[in-house]
């Protein structure tokens, strides 16, 4: 799926269009491994992709309750994903495996953690696409795949608050590069864990 920046006036002094064009290469080709792993030909496969998402999910989960990153994004308490990801395992009737120790112990420094977050909202854009896939299992947003509902405002504007939240936020050059290597951080783990779970096999 393409992630190339729009035309616009934002791109030199946008935080998130240099996230974008710095993890594009990377967004690709795990984008393009996940899909060549077919995870959504059966509910069983479908398992496997689940439990990587709530393994990213269980990464991340402490960073919704974090005082710094609730400041840069006031909408991030409605953002978690896991307890939603949990039912889905739940509807299924899966057991999750625990596919690795924790990316990181409890929470992490603020734009380590904006990097992070931006490579977990991000990857809900690919949701619909990914949705026209589960369907054909009988898995939807109301069974099974309730992690990747999209918001009652639009995935668009949900997006759209994230992105100008994260390029508000006033940090120093250090900070952003926390930024970026959070981001790059983030999209590794994706890819240990695609393998924890088995869908490279
Ligand atoms: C399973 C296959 C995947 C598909 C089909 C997919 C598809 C997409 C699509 C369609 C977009 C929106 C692109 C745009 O608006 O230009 C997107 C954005 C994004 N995806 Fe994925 N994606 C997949 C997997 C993932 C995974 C596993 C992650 C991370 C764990 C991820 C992270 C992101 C991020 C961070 C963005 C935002 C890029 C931006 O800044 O605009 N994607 N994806």
């Amino acid at each position: 799926m393409t992630t190339a920046p729009s035309s616009g006036s934002d791109t030199a002094a946008s935080r998130w269009r240099r996230l974008q064009a710095d993890t594009d290469t990377v967004h690709r080709a795990l984008d393009a491994r996940i899909m060549a792993a077919d995870p959504f030909r059966d509910r069983a496969r479908y398992g496997l992709f689940l439990a990587m998402q709530i393994a990213i999910f269980r990464d991340v989960d402490a960073l919704y309750a974090d005082p710094a990153l609730r400041a840069v994004f006031p909408d991030l308490a409605t953002r978690r994903k896991l307890g939603l990801a949990e039912q889905d395992a739940a509807d299924l009737g899966l057991a999750v495996p625990r596919l690795a120790e924790p990316a990181f112990a409890g929470t992490i420094d603020a734009p380590t953690g904006m990097g992070w977050l931006y490579v977990v909202e991000g990857a809900d854009l690919g949701a619909p696409f990914l949705l026209q896939e589960t369907r054909k299992i009988g898995v939807d947003e109301t069974f099974g795949a309730r992690h990747m509902q999209g918001p009652e405002h639009g995935r668009g504007l949900h997006w759209r608050l994230f992105t100008e939240a994260l390029d508000a936020a006033s940090l120093t050059a250090a900070e952003d590069a926390r930024v970026l290597a959070g981001a790059h951080a983030a999209f590794a783990r994706a890819n240990v864990l695609f393998e924890a779970a088995g869908l490279s096999a």
